[in-house]
């Protein structure tokens, strides 16, 4: 199987020995506190199930001011995006040992301890020439410009150890997967070629069909479905109607033991280009060997160009900083004139006209109003599940 990057072995944080366990969660008790923020709650969470490998904590300012300039640590580290521990408390010392609670559970309870290395202030430049460099933009409109400068200036840094999966094991029981558990799974089913489709949405035809003609172009035993269960942005559809949603396309339109349906515990970033390379260094740690990366991966708005988190693969990421392979789809639309959905630059004929494109807020709009969008774009069984979704939002 794929190695995982940075390392020859998966080194999840996830203590995984129970007794260990529990005597660390006896241990933070008598621990001091940190709430963490959510974004440092779901880099615990991805910590914790390997797909962050080979970090062994929170980054320190001189690492996060390096990855971001130019997604290697100070140690030569190929890695995308800092992943960091902001908070606006004071009085944590360097040197301590702390428990991380997570914000996102009743009552708060223990996430990780973590050992405080270093304790750093980051300055408005060093916050804001980060920002440029990760989402290429410093509109406070941006989703993940607005979060990222809210997350508080005080940086912790150090290893942890992670003693839950926060709520997506609880509430995704079915869908929630560790990158270990994903490696296993793919070895059970004898998979070599595996491609990942990552995802925030539900799955049209569109998208369906990038999955099949990614598997049969590559060759492929088998297409990982891995969709964010993390935060999305206000209006963004809830992971428990995308996954229902998912479920019913794979289970009428695939063939079994072809699609294996997951997903991962972080919050959306929206990060176009650097979150794209990101989804690539964790696909890899789950095993792929292929990531489908089409139009405006992990983009929002008109942030980003419709193909740059595909051109950053070739211009910013260095030949052998991945093992995985990315598989560029192009737009991806129905075509009225073939009868089945295409590439676009499959098709040099066509002209707009020939395809059935629809926005997303057209999209929203009919499925609010209970109107079925035509088959050619969504599953009618797929339909049915969002627009119930969207005619509960309206009563
Ligand atoms: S993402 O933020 O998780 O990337 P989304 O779930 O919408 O968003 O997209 C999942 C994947 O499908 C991404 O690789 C995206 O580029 C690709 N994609 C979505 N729609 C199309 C399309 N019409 N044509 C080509 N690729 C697409």
């Amino acid at each position: 199987m794929i190695k995982p990057h940075g390392s020859d072995e998966l080194n999840p944080l996830y203590v995984y020995n129970t007794q260990r366990r529990h005597a660390l969660l006896a241990e933070a008790e008598n621990l001091p506190s940190l709430l963490l923020n959510s974004a440092a709650a779901a880099n615990a969470v991805m910590l914790g199930g390997g797909y962050f490998n080979p970090l062994t904590g929170y980054m320190n300012l001189a690492d996060a001011l390096s990855v971001a300039e130019k997604m290697h640590t100070v140690d030569g580290l190929f890695f995308p995006v800092p992943i960091l521990n902001r908070t606006s408390e004071t009085g944590i010392e360097a040197g301590s040992r702390i428990a991380l609670r997570d914000p996102n559970v009743e009552g708060h309870p223990v996430l990780a301890i973590m050992d405080v290395e270093a304790v750093e202030t980051i300055s408005d430049e060093q916050n804001a020439f980060m920002a440029e460099k990760i989402f290429r933009t410093l509109d406070p409109q941006h989703p993940g410009v607005a979060t990222f400068n809210s997350l508080g200036n005080i940086l912790l840094s150090g290893p942890i150890d992670v003693l839950s999966f926060s709520y997506f094991q609880a509430d995704f029981p079915d869908t929630f997967r560790t990158a270990v558990e994903i490696r296993n799974e793919i070895a059970e089913h004898g998979w070599e070629k595996v491609v990942a489709f990552q995802t925030r949405n539900p799955m049209h035809r569109a998208h369906e069909e990038l999955c099949r003609m990614a598997m049969e172009q590559l060759d492929a035993d088998g297409v990982l479905i891995h969709m964010l269960l993390g935060k999305l942005k206000p209006g963004d559809i809830p992971a428990e109607v995308r996954d229902a949603s998912i479920r019913k396309m794979v289970e009428l339109y695939f063939p079994p033991n072809t699609v294996m349906v997951t997903g991962y515990g972080f919050d959306m970033l929206y990060a176009g280009p650097r979150e794209a390379v990101l989804h690539a260094v964790f696909r890899q740690n789950c095993g792929c060997t292929h990531l489908i990366v089409g139009r405006d991966h992990a983009g929002v708005g008109d942030y980003y160009g419709g193909f740059d988190a595909q051109t950053i693969f070739d211009e910013e990421v260095p030949a052998d900083a991945l093992q995985l392979e990315i598989f560029k789809a192009d737009h991806t639309a129905y075509s009225k004139k073939l009868n089945k959905v295409v590439m676009m630059r499959d098709v040099p004929d066509h002209t707009k006209d020939d395809f059935v494109l629809l926005s997303g807020t057209a999209v929203r709009e009919m499925l609010g109003k209970g109107i079925a969008p035509p088959p050619e774009f969504s599953r009618p069984e797929v339909a049915r599940i969002l627009s119930d979704y969207y005619q509960s939002l309206e009563t």
